[in-house]
């Protein structure tokens, strides 16, 4: 039987004092990467991708339909970018569609594709697993 509950009170509280300090290093440490919200414009774009179903023929980091290329980089690759990516929204290619997009709705979709390309590099194999338990990620600014 429990005559003294004290021993363990203090059990909880050195543990919550642990948690504590545990999320106060894990999430101040250089490694964490807070994730960046989407601008206005570019959530009018990501909407515009899934309205439009481009999923069901492109990836982002290798999610999604596999009839068209992954889209995470098609921003930054080398001779590809902006006016890449609006020649195709324009006149559409073999299996890709033509869209009737405006000057606005394909500047969203740019812009939306711009900065889903800064979050990272798919496929990455310069990720590395640290002695921590970070996945160390290279980043585009990195190069
Ligand atoms: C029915 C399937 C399909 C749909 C839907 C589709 N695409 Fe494509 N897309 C393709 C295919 C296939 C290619 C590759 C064509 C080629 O290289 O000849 C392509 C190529 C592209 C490229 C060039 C990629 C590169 O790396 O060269 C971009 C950018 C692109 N699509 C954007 C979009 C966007 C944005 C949407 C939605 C508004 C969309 N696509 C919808 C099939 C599709």
């Amino acid at each position: 039987m429990i005559t003294n509950s004290k021993p363990y009170i203090l059990s909880i509280a050195i543990l919550i004092l642990l948690f504590s300090v545990y999320n106060y290093i894990v999430y101040n440490t250089e490694g964490y990467v807070a994730v960046e919200k989407l601008s206005p414009v570019a959530v009018e774009g990501q909407q515009l991708f899934q309205s439009n179903r481009c999923w069901s023929c492109h990836q982002l980091y290798g999610l999604g339909g596999y009839l068209g290329p992954d889209l995470t980089n098609v921003y930054s690759e080398k001779n590809k970018g902006p006016l890449y990516i609006k020649a195709f929204l324009n006149s559409g290619v073999k299996s890709m569609p033509q869209f009737n997009f405006s000057e606005q709705e394909k500047l969203a979709l740019v812009e939306y594709l711009k900065q889903v390309d800064e979050t990272g590099i798919y496929p990455n194999y310069n990720a590395k697993i640290e002695a921590t338990g970070w996945v160390k990620i290279k980043y585009r600014n990195e190069e």
